[in-house]
């Protein structure tokens, strides 16, 4: 595939270098580093933003019709402030603002739950069992893209619902950071196995 990454920073690097391993071809670009159109132009089978989250929308409003079309995978967490709080509260999520700013994009939220040390493991696989990576987005073609790449990486992909559902894992990343950077906390604790979900 040819993978376009908006940023080159953490995530980019992280998922990035996986994705080349598998054989994708990936160009990535910032203001330092690259240059973010190339990266949106090059990205035809997809294309990651992985920028701050103050950074977003005025990141894909910028490409604009550079977008239209893509596959574009959100991993960014509006999170911050010394609480770890979610900053979108009382408004759109992250993903979907993102969807406003870049219209014609088929934007999948992925791979926002877990620190870019996760995304570096060949493969993240934790007690024998595969990380399972949640997936938000209204369009399938493109979820099956995201699929595919979360399969690349060693790792399962779980569907999570459309992309009105993609504030609920911004959410639960504002809560796992605090817990596990705040508390200190086994966060992976706090779900019991599925036998006792009460289902
Ligand atoms: N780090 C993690 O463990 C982690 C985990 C899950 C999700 N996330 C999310 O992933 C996103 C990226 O995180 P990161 O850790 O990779 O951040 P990072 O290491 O700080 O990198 C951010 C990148 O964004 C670029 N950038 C910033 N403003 C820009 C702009 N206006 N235009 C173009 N590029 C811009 C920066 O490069 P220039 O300054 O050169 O432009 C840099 O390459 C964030 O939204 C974060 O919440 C991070």
């Amino acid at each position: 595939m040819r993978i376009g990454i908006l940023g080159t920073g953490a995530m980019a690097d992280a998922l990035g270098r996986q994705w080349e391993r598998a054989g994708h071809q990936v160009v990535a670009g910032s203001r330092s580093r690259g240059d973010v159109r190339d990266a949106a132009e090059h990205g035809t089978d997809a294309v990651l933003l992985a920028v701050p989250y103050a950074a977003v929308v005025g990141v894909v409003a910028g490409l604009g019709d550079a977008l239209r079309g893509r596959v574009l995978i959100d991993c960014t967490n509006p999170v911050g402030g010394p609480d770890f709080g979610l900053l979108t509260t009382g408004g759109p999520a992250a993903a979907e603002r993102i969807a406003a700013a870049a219209p014609g994009a088929r934007v999948v939220k992925a791979f926002n739950l877990c620190h870019e040390s996760v995304w570096r493991l060949t493969p993240p696989v934790f007690g024998g069992r595969p990380l399972a990576v949640p997936l938000c987005g209204d369009d399938e073609d493109a979820l099956g893209v995201v699929r595919h790449l979360v399969r690349d990486l060693g790792c399962e992909p779980l569907h999570a619902g459309g992309l009105d559902r993609a504030g609920l894992l911004e959410a639960t990343a504002a809560l796992l950071v605090r817990l596990w950077v705040a508390e200190g906390a086994d966060a992976q604790a706090i779900a019991p196995p599925l036998e006792f979900a009460g289902s």
